[in-house]
């Protein structure tokens, strides 16, 4: 009998980043469970050959169980953990609501990821060792203005993907994160659609564009596979060069630039 499939678990795999990681993975062979806690979106990416879906709020406990028994009784292993939801959109500290804002943040941002990694664990353990990677951001490397919510969270989760990348180092589960910079998903089409807003974030990337979400897809597939096999408890970041300048970046122009 052949090995079973290798197996990856993915969050907020209905749109965006986890959407194009979703379709990587179960292109190149994997096993693939899905988790939104959006329905249509799920029903669409539930149509992608090699990928089952879960409908479940990942700052629920019982979703992240879920995900795990779904994978194990569907493929019978778990090898990879996407932990990429996420979420935003706090108003300034001092209005009404802020620091509900905060804790329902909070609640995916960081317990979500912490509930992903505990519930993943033991499979990984039982698979003879295997890899996570939490979705964090750029806005968690430094600050940003109007996204102080956000940004803190997103600080928090790459600690938390540091601390117990220490923790389980030893039994060969390795621990990553990624941090995009400015990435064209539904939630950045708001502002994408803003011509004048995008054209202005647009100049402070050294690349000179935004990301696609397969492009985010393709690290995250690079820190699950074996060519990542010495790392763990990293950050990388994938920006555009973006959180590289002290702030002092311009975009090129045709004049003769000063020199240093
Ligand atoms: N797009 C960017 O520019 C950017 C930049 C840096 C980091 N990120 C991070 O990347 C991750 C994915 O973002 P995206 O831009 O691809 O988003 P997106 O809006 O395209 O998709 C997010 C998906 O997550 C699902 N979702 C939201 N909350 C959920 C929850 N609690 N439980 C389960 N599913 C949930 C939504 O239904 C949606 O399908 C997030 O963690 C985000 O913070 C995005």
């Amino acid at each position: 009998m052949s090995a079973p499939r290798k197996t990856a678990v993915v969050t907020a795999a209905g749109s965006g980043i986890g959407r194009a990681t979703a379709e990587l993975f179960a292109a190149r062979g994997f096993a693939v469970v899905g988790v939104d806690s959006d329905p249509e979106r799920l029903a669409e990416l539930a149509k992608v050959d090699g990928v089952v879906t879960l409908l479940g709020d990942v700052a629920e406990e019982r979703t992240n169980g879920e995900m795990v028994d779904l994978a194990l009784r569907r493929f019978g292993r778990l090898d990879v953990a996407v932990l990429n939801a996420g979420a935003g959109g706090a108003p300034p500290l001092e209005d009404d609501g802020a620091i509900a804002a905060l804790d329902a943040i909070h609640a995916v941002n960081v317990r979500g990821a912490a509930l992903g990694i505990r519930a993943v664990v033991p499979a990984l353990r039982a698979a003879g060792g295997g890899s996570i990677i939490v979705t964090a951001s750029v806005a968690g490397l430094r600050g940003d203005p109007y996204t102080w919510a956000y940004n803190t969270t997103k600080a928090a989760a790459v600690n938390l993907v540091r601390s117990a990348a220490l923790d389980y180092a030893y039994q060969g589960i390795r621990i990553n994160a990624i941090a995009p910079g400015l990435t064209r998903t539904a939630r950045t089409a708001a502002v994408l659609q803003d011509a004048g807003r995008a054209d202005e974030l647009t100049r402070r990337i050294p690349l000179g564009r935004w990301a696609d979400p397969e492009e985010q897809a393709e690290v995250i597939w690079f820190l699950a596979s074996p060519a990542a096999s010495y790392v763990t408890g990293s950050v990388l970041v994938s920006d555009g060069g973006l959180s590289a300048s002290n702030g002092l970046f311009l975009p090129p122009t045709a004049e003769p630039r000063p020199s240093s």
